[in-house]
C-alpha cells in the first residue's frame, strides 16, 4: 500500500482529556509523522479499560493535561518511520502499552515482561520521551498515554509497542475481539495462566469483575480451576445483564455488602472449609482490597496475584508470619504476558474458541459518543464499551 501522508502531520479528530475528570472534548489534532523505530496508526476501534479512568481523574502527575487517553486498540499502520522492518503499511496490529523490544535481559528472560530498554516515559513516546500530538488551532503540545493514545483516529506508537496479528482470511480475528487483547482481557487471562499458573481443581478468588476480573475467571476456568468465587460490590456483574459472571466461569458470588460484620475472607474461609482459596486476585485498584485478598489465600502454598492499579501508590501490608507460613503476594502487568509472543497465541485461542470474548463486549458506539463510555464504565454499567473511530459498529467496519 502507498504511503500517502508518509513525512507529512496528519490532521484528525481526538477526544482530548483537558481537566482531571473532565469530558473529553473532540479537537482537531495534528498527529506528527512517525521518527525513526516508530509507526503511525489509523485507530479502526479502541475502548475503554480502567486504567484511562484512574488517570484521567488524576489531579497530579503523572495525571497529565491535555492528553488524548486510551490503550486498548486495533489499528491499521498508515505509515513508518526509519529502521521499522517488522510491519509494513497497511498491516493490522495492535498497539499495546507495554514494550517488547526483544533484546534486552528482561525480553530474553522467560521471567520477566517489563522490558528494561524501553521503561515507561509519562506522557511521552519512550525513546524520546515527546510527544507526537498538538492542537492543530494553536500548535499546543498534547501529552500522550500508556505509548499508545487511541483516543484518536491516528496516533503514533514505537514498534516495540506493535503485535502483528495472524494475517489470512481464516485468520483475521474481529476488530473488536483483537481490540480486547490489547489490554484488560489479556491480562486477566494472562495473569491466570503466566503468574499463577493456576492448577487443575484449584478454588480462585476473584476481587472485582469488571472486564479483567472475568478475564481471570476465564482464564482459571481453561486452566481447570473448580471453584471460582467472585466478590464484587455490583449484583450486576454476577446475575443481571447479558454477560452474567456464571457465564464467564464464575461459579459462587460474595457481595461484600450482604455480609454482616464478617470480613470477605472470613466469608472465603467458611466457603474453603476453613482453609481460604488457593489463588486471589485483585482487579480493582485498592490496597485494602489487596490486604483482604492476602488474607484470603490458604496457608502453605496461596498466592495472591495484584492486578489493580490504585493510583495513590500507596503500601500493601500483609504480615510477615502469614509470608513464612508459605503465602505469597506478587503483581503483574499484562498479567506477565510478552506482548509479541503472547498475544498471537491468544489470538489463535479465540479463533478456536477456546478463548470466548463476545460476552465481554456490552456495548458499542462511535467515536463521538465516547463520554457515554466513560460513564458506563464509572457507573459499573458495561465490561468493555467498543468505540468505531468511523462511526457506529457496522459490516463495512469489520464489525461482526
Ligand atoms: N495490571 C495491569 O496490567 C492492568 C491492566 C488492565 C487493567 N488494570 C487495572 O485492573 C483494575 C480493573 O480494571 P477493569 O477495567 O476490569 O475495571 P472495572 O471498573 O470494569 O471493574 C472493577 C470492578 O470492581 C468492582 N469494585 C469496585 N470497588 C470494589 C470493592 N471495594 N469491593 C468489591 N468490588 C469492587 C466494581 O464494581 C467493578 O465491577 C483497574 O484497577 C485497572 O486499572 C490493570
Ligand atoms: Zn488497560
Ligand atoms: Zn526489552
Amino acid at each position: 500500500m502507498e504511503q500517502r501522508n508518509a513525512g507529512n502531520p496528519i490532521r484528525c479528530k481526538a477526544a482530548v482529556s483537558k481537566a482531571p475528570g473532565q469530558p473529553l472534548e473532540m479537537e482537531e489534532v495534528e498527529v506528527a509523522p512517525p521518527r525513526a523505530h516508530e509507526v503511525r496508526l489509523k485507530i479502526i476501534c479502541t475502548s475503554l479499560c480502567h486504567t484511562d479512568i484512574t488517570f484521567w481523574r488524576m489531579k497530579d502527575f503523572p495525571g497529565m493535561f491535555p492528553s488524548v487517553l486510551g490503550h486498548e486498540a486495533v489499528g491499521v499502520v498508515e505509515s513508518v518511520g526509519d529502521h521499522v522492518q517488522e510491519v509494513a503499511v497497511g498491516d493490522t496490529v495492535v498497539p499495546v502499552f507495554l514494550a517488547q523490544c526483544g533484546e534486552c535481559p528482561d525480553c530474553l528472560s522467560p521471567r520477566s515482561n517489563i522490558c528494561s530498554a524501553l521503561p515507561y516515559r509519562p506522557g511521552g513516546m519512550p525513546r524520546d520521551g515527546t510527544t507526537r500530538f498538538s492542537l492543530a488551532a494553536t500548535g499546543e503540545p498534547v501529552h500522550g498515554f500508556l505509548c499508545v493514545s487511541s483516543f484518536a483516529e491516528y496516533t503514533v506508537v514505537d514498534v516495540a509497542h506493535v503485535v502483528k496479528l495472524p494475517a489470512g482470511p481464516e485468520l483475521a480475528l474481529p476488530p473488536e475481539k483483537a481490540c480486547l487483547l490489547s489490554c484488560g482481557v489479556a491480562t486477566g487471562v494472562g495473569a491466570a495462566w503466566k503468574v499463577a499458573a493456576v492448577e487443575s481443581g484449584s478454588t480462585v478468588a476473584v476481587f472485582g469483575l469488571g472486564a479483567v476480573g472475568l478475564a481471570v475467571a476465564q482464564g482459571s476456568r481453561m486452566r481447570g480451576a473448580k471453584r471460582i468465587i467472585g466478590i464484587d460490590l455490583n449484583p450486576g456483574k454476577f446475575e443481571i445483564g447479558t454477560p452474567t459472571g456464571k457465564k464467564l466461569g464464575v461459579t459462587d458470588f460474595v457481595n461484600p455488602n450482604d455480609i454482616g460484620d464478617k470480613n470477605v475472607s472470613e466469608v472465603i474461609k467458611e466457603m474453603t472449609g476453613g482453609a481460604g482459596a488457593d489463588y486471589c486476585f485483585e482487579c480493582i485498584g485498592l490496597v485494602s482490597v489487596m490486604a483482604e485478598a492476602f488474607k484470603s489465600s490458604r496457608t502453605g502454598w496461596g498466592k495472591t496475584v495484584v492486578l489493580g492499579v490504585d493510583g495513590s501508590a500507596a503500601p500493601v501490608s500483609v504480615p510477615s508470619f502469614d509470608l513464612m507460613r508459605g503465602r505469597s503476594v506478587v503483581g503483574s502487568l499484562f498479567g506477565g504476558i510478552k506482548p509479541k509472543d503472547d498475544i498471537p497465541v491468544l489470538a489463535h485461542k479465540c479463533l478456536d474458541k477456546e478463548l470466548e470474548l463476545d460476552d465481554f463486549v456490552t456495548h458499542q458506539m462511535g467515536f463521538h459518543e465516547i463520554n457515554r463510555a466513560f460513564d458506563l464504565l464509572t457507573q459499573g454499567k458495561c465490561l468493555r464499551c467498543i468505540i468505531w473511530m468511523d462511526g457506529a459498529c457496522s459490516e463495512e467496519n469489520g464489525c461482526s
